[in-house]
């Protein structure tokens, strides 16, 4: 049986849900990253670092919501919070108690948070980030890298993946795309080049590196690329909607010890449920705030609304996580979990006699059949066939990573790890066995 008749055999119940999704749904799937050849599987339930689907296969899962769910599915302090919160309410059309406490959780925990505003999305925590460093500098244009991720707004779509000068969207206006100054990731003179320009209100990064790390940034870089925005006044936002309280506490800053003007946040910061936030100076997020000086509020103040923002369900959740992600003792644990696994993958794929490797830093690991990408970055979307056939092949035998990361939660324990490493191992057998690597 080749990995494909298997994964057929195995998913007849998502299979047919596929056929009936196309139907109301454009490509049958809600987000791009669903996308799986043959067809995506449908999950039915969760807990701890388990999930399980419609035709009752069990995974262990390492996409854990996309990186949202450090405590692992349904943990119970979470599950408490949320459900006394739903019957007190779900919106209140008011301030409340709980955004107080997660916006004092946030303030203490992330290093550049003097002042935090709650959104309702990483891409939404981006896009303002980039208006308020705007507003404050009263320059236009932003400097991104590329490889790096930072949602699905206008303004995020440049240079995301190879080939770097077509948008990683149709749909975007030219004057919108020439608003980015696309520099290579880890190269402190293209940067220092483009600031000379005079016209750069600010610098975003993954600040560990592109996509989730993909890419990742050489030792010296951040505090080089602090130095210089620095210098020319321009502000520095550093993207940890994946690092966030997943690299430390304090996320990447804290433990890169580097901190940027601006952070955006989402995913663990509100604790599995969806929500966003952006933090920073007091300077650049006061821009944000009404004055009592009409002219001023009304004509050089950052707007922002969003009618959920900060909504007491999704807060309670925050909170929840939030308060158990405070003991570094989770993220070491997630860490060492990260470098076993890591370890393990890389022998696997020399054992089993597959190009590439598998690394990564912290509680996240790539799978790479190139190796650790240059600066060209990944060539995964050319090869993307062969990801999507490591997909299905990890989901045949009870793993299931997105196509080449996969984000380990603080639950993560040994069984998890051996049983993964196992399935790794028979999963890419089978694509050996299947000559999938031949012209690799
Ligand atoms: C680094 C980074 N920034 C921004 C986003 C967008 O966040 P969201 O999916 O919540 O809009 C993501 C999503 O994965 C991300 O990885």
């Amino acid at each position: 049986m080749t990995i494909h008749d298997e994964y057929r055999a195995k998913h007849a119940k998502s299979a047919a849900l596929w056929e009936r999704s196309r139907q109301s749904i454009p490509g049958g799937i809600t987000h791009d990253i669903r996308h799986l050849a043959p067809f995506p599987t449908y999950v039915e339930r969760a807990a701890g670092t388990r999930k399980w689907d419609v035709d009752g296969n069990e995974y262990i899962d390492y996409w854990m919501g996309h990186g949202a769910l450090f405590l692992g599915h349904c943990h119970p302090a979470v599950v408490r919070a949320v459900q006394e919160q739903v019957a007190r309410g779900t919106h209140l059309g008011a301030c409340h108690e709980l955004e107080v406490r997660w916006a004092e959780l946030v303030t203490r925990l992330v290093p550049c948070a003097e002042l935090v505003r709650f959104t309702m999305s990483g891409t939404e925590a981006t896009h303002l980030a980039m208006r308020v460093a705007r507003a404050f500098t009263g320059r236009s244009r932003i400097v991104k890298f590329t490889g790096h991720f930072h949602g699905w707004h206008d303004g995020a779509v440049v240079g995301v993946n190879p080939p770097y000068d077509v948008p990683m969207s149709a749909g975007v206006p030219g004057a919108t795309l020439d608003q980015v100054v696309i520099c290579p990731p880890n190269d402190i003179k293209a940067v220092q080049v483009a600031l000379e320009r005079g016209d750069v209100a600010a610098v975003i990064l993954e600040p560990a590196g592109g996509q989730s790390g993909t890419t990742p940034t050489i030792p010296g870089y951040l505090q080089e690329l602090r130095a210089l925005t620095t210098r020319h006044g321009v502000v520095l936002i550093f993207d940890e909607v994946i690092t966030g309280f997943r690299y430390s506490p304090g996320g990447a800053q804290a433990y890169f010890g580097v901190t940027p003007d601006l952070t955006t946040l989402a995913k663990i910061v509100s604790g599995g449920l969806p929500g966003g936030a952006l933090c920073g100076r007091r300077p650049l997020m006061s821009l944000l705030a009404f004055r009592g000086d009409p002219d001023w509020d009304r004509s050089q103040r950052v707007a922002h609304a969003g009618t959920f923002n900060a909504n007491p369900l999704c807060a309670s959740a925050a909170i929840a996580t939030l308060e158990l992600c405070a003991d570094a003792s989770l993220q070491a644990r997630a860490n060492k979990a990260g470098e076993e696994l890591r370890r393990s993958l890389s022998d696997v794929m020399k054992r089993v006699g597959v190009p590439g490797t598998c690394y990564g830093e912290a509680s996240i690991f790539h799978v790479s059949f190139e190796g650790k990408p240059g600066l060209a970055g990944p060539d995964r979307p050319r090869r993307a066939g062969l990801y999507h056939l490591l997909r299905c092949a990890l989901m045949n035998q009870g793993v299931d990573s997105s196509m080449n990361h996969g984000w380990i939660s603080a639950v993560h324990g040994d069984e998890d790890l051996e049983r993964t490493v196992q399935a790794y191992e028979r999963a890419l057998g089978a694509m050996v066995a299947e000559g999938a690597f031949g012209g690799a």
